[in-house]
């Protein structure tokens, strides 16, 4: 089976709005979240579709799915989950419902997504679980095209790293559940309460996680100013 994480548990605090969380700001006629499940919904490897969001927003996202008519025609297909405190609680959060509800087989597949990135493409999807076919985890990166500043001290350069091969970190991350469920339950709470990023847990514990490329427009929606930019892209509508 392949399964599909879209984590939307954020409080969005940059976002800086009182009356509801970024992930379901609208965009376009339908909101953030709706518009990142969707890719996944019709996506035809993927089997389900499992959504965290915060404790006190599951009726609201029951009700947000139930009433969108793209998304009800998957209906079947998608499970809410209640968030865990940080992203990574919120995937595993996600990890520990299939395997309560399914159980999970050696060769099962997570593709974890941030909800608050609503451009990436069917080729990404894909290209992520084929490479995690490969060696287990695969994430998706975007060259760094400007030039990389390291201040250790905050008001002076220490160096300019040379930016050959370095590389912006995106979403979807994804993972043989099994391998995942390994890994993260051989973290120190110390590692688990500073590690934000999925594949990074990979990395401290010397697992090889493939590369897929990502786009420049896979955005991740943190400030009002990247909400302004999203709301220009959506209108471009020639993203699959
Ligand atoms: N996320 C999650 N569970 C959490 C925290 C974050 O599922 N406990 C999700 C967010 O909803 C978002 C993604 O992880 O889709 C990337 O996180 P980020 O952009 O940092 O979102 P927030 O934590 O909501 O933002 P902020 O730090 O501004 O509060």
């Amino acid at each position: 089976m392949i399964y599909a994480a879209v984590l939307a548990g954020g409080a969005g605090i940059r976002m800086r709005r009182d009356d509801l969380p970024k992930q379901f700001l609208p965009l376009g006629g339908k909101s953030i979240l709706a518009h990142s499940a969707l890719r996944f919904l019709n996506n035809t490897n993927i089997d389900k579709v499992l959504i965290a969001v915060p404790d006190d927003w599951l009726a609201y996202t029951e009700h947000l799915f139930s009433s969108d008519k793209d998304a009800g025609v998957h209906s079947a297909k998608i499970v809410l989950v209640q968030g865990g405190a940080d992203r990574n609680s919120s995937l595993m959060a996600v990890v520990d419902k299939i395997v309560t509800l399914y159980g999970v087989a050696d060769d099962d597949i997570i593709v974890s997504h941030d909800a608050v990135r609503p451009f990436f493409t069917q080729r990404i999807i894909d290209e992520n679980i084929e490479a995690c076919k490969i060696c287990g985890a695969a994430a998706t990166i975007y060259p760094f095209t400007d030039t990389p500043v390291l201040s250790t001290d905050g008001e002076t350069i220490s160096n300019i790293p040379v930016r050959n091969g370095f590389y912006v970190a995106q979403t979807p991350q994804t993972f043989n559940i099994k391998l995942l469920m390994e890994v993260y339950t051989s973290l120190s709470d110390d590692d688990k309460s500073i590690l934000t990023d999925a594949s990074k847990m990979f990395v401290l514990k010397n697992k090889t996680v493939r590369i897929v490329q990502g786009e420049s427009y896979n955005l991740k929606i943190t400030t009002p100013f990247d909400y302004i930019l999203a709301q220009a892209l959506i209108n471009e509508n020639n993203i699959e």
